[in-house]
């Protein structure tokens, strides 16, 4: 079975950005002069999904209009033969169908997945998270769709973090696999994970191992989740169906795995992780990159400046 759909939760209240967020879902924050959800849906689109489905919520209508045609836009940009911009707005509207279901009620990202079951219905499928970017460069649904071809059941992303941080993710038991079971993966990046623990203060956590927002599953987890309880922070987590899913037999559509992702990752779920990736990325955008460096330098020249008595 291959993969083609993608779900991207985009229901939450951003209230990490407010008053930014009062009528502008936190998913359009623009990251240099792309909306963040856009690098998502790229995403997907560059890793062969090109059905997506958005969980959205009351105030995120914006988020379609942004993956439709704008004809009135269109019409005013060709009359000006504004071909540049022109394009930049039809390509969003042509990276994939867009599908969109609501969550009725916010009661966490287990239960936002559990809102694509009629959608995806019985095969696998991708969930992208939109607070983690991932540089185009540095390809990772395509390898976890690899090692869900080679070993099915589910495949996470996991990235090493500080300990002192990984309460601020899902942890993973990890246990390596030998090299070669995913022959298009490096040695050492492909785990066969035990368990998993949402948010674990340090001295709890299996592992440096954090989960970051990329999931490929199985559709049996949506069955896991309908049985899932509310658990860290009386939300339904997706974590806790996956950790049941590592413990259930691969005919019953469990097993997990995890992929050691070392590229380049950009958070955008807080302010300042935010303000530090619309950096990095306008460091390297190909128009305004070169200046907006040169620039950088003597800012950081002066704020070096500042600190000294
Ligand atoms: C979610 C997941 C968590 C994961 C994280 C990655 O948490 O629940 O397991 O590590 O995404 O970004 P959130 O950041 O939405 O609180």
């Amino acid at each position: 079975m291959t993969v083609t759909k993608a779900v991207i939760p985009a229901a939450g209240l951003g209230t990490r950005f407010l008053p930014a967020t009062k009528a502008v879902p936190k998913e359009l924050l623009p990251v240099v002069d792309t909306p963040a959800i856009e690098y998502v849906v790229r995403e997907a689109s560059a890793a062969g999904l090109k059905n997506v489905l958005l969980i959205t919520g009351k105030t995120k209508g914006a988020i379609l209009d942004h993956f439709d045609r704008a004809w009135d836009l269109e019409a005013v940009l060709a009359e000006k033969n504004d071909l540049a911009r022109l394009d930049a707005i039809r390509a969003s509207a042509e990276l994939a169908v867009i599908h969109a279901v609501r969550q009725p009620a916010p009661r966490g990202l287990g239960h936002a997945v559990l809102c694509a079951k009629e959608h995806v219905g019985a095969d696998p499928f991708a969930v992208l998270l939109g607070d983690d970017l991932i540089d185009a460069r540095d390809p990772l649904l395509t390898s976890m769709i690899a090692v869900r071809e080679a070993l099915g059941g589910s495949v996470v992303a996991l990235m090493r973090v500080p300990l002192d941080q990984i309460s601020l993710y899902g942890s993973a038991a990890v246990e390596p696999l030998p090299g070669g079971v995913v022959p298009s993966l490096p040695p050492g990046s492909v785990f066969r994970l035990s368990g998993l623990v949402e948010k674990p203060p340090r001295e709890q956590a299996p592992s440096d191992f954090a989960i970051i927002g990329r999931y490929v599953l199985h559709p049996a987890v949506f069955e896991v989740l309908e049985e899932t309880a509310p658990g860290r922070g009386g939300e339904i987590q997706l974590t806790d169906a996956l950790a049941r899913l590592a413990e259930m037999p691969p005919e019953a559509g469990g097993g997990l795995h995890g992929v050691h992702f070392t590229g380049r990752r950009y958070d955008t779920g807080d302010r300042l992780d935010y303000l530090k990736a619309v950096v990095r990325l306008a460091a390297d955008h190909p128009e305004l990159g070169a200046d907006f460096a040169d620039w950088l330098d003597e800012f950081s020249a002066e704020l070096r400046g500042r600190a000294e008595p």
